[in-house]
């Protein structure tokens, strides 16, 4: 909201602009059917030219966004402890939840940690009793809960191409996207180790085992390397990233594991 009142008077020129070329004659049949595009796109990049705001970069860049969680992290917890009995899943949500806040904070958006870290609290809340409706049945369950309608989004889209084709869009999804296999990758890796621990993983021997296609076979590679893709990044970079967070985050999560499933 606060993005919104500041930038009120830059939207609204942006708005102006778009109506003008649109209303003006500056966009002409020609221009669509040569560009493939449509009037509203071609008015955006127009609009863009002109004021230098370009929608989807504000949105991208928390702008638009500004997101806050849904929930409290108690009713969040409660809500996934509801559908999730499975001490794995609670600890993937927790491993979830972590990273996103690391790469929130790292990539400079720790004013919205919270609803990435939510985010990823909450991104398989319905794959432990609804497998086979995975993303889907999630809709229903957040959306009975109070969760907002962008937050579902952000929720449900990290199943693009395998259950749902809502594809994600802003960074914080295609981070999801991305981390979200890999974290079991490295999880179960470090479960190989003497340590048990991230902590002493180099990425040499993470990369041995996201080589190894017999290794945590369940961990999607191509969509490792697909999320890889979509944040423009090489596939090294999401490996060590998210190796970072895991292991800047290994003792917090413990604890809450142990708070959260008491064994
Ligand atoms: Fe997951």
């Amino acid at each position: 909201m606060l993005y919104y009142i500041v930038h009120t008077k830059k939207i609204i020129r942006f708005l102006v602009c778009t109506l003008f070329y649109i209303g003006s004659g500056e966009c002409r049949d020609t221009d669509v059917l040569a560009s493939g595009r449509d009037t509203e796109e071609l008015a955006t990049d127009w609009a863009f030219k002109i004021t230098g705001i370009d929608l989807e970069t504000m949105r991208i860049e928390g702008g638009m966004g500004m997101h806050t969680p849904s929930l409290t992290r108690e009713n969040a917890l409660a809500l996934l402890k509801t559908y999730n009995k499975e001490p794995f899943h609670i600890q993937h949500a927790l491993t979830v939840e972590a990273v996103m806040r690391w790469y929130a904070n790292e990539l400079g958006f720790g004013e919205e940690a919270d609803y990435w870290a939510q985010v990823g609290l909450l991104h398989d809340v319905d794959f432990e009793m609804y497998p086979e409706e995975h993303c889907v049945k999630a809709q229903e369950l957040l959306k009975e809960a109070g969760v907002a309608d962008d937050e579902i989004y952000s929720i449900c889209c990290h199943g693009y191409g395998i259950c749902i084709d809502w594809e994600p869009k802003e960074l914080m999804e295609n981070v999801l996207y991305a981390a979200d296999e890999l974290t079991g990758l490295i999880g179960a890796a470090a479960l190989m180790r003497p340590s048990k621990s991230t902590k002493d993983m180099e990425l040499k021997s993470l990369k041995k085992k996201f080589k190894d296609k017999k290794f945590a076979a369940g961990c999607s590679r191509d969509v490792i390397k697909n999320g890889a893709e979509r944040l423009g990044w090489e596939l090294d970079e999401l490996l060590t990233k998210t190796l970072m967070a895991m292991q800047a985050y290994e003792d917090e999560i413990a604890k809450e594991y142990e708070v959260q499933v008491g064994n």
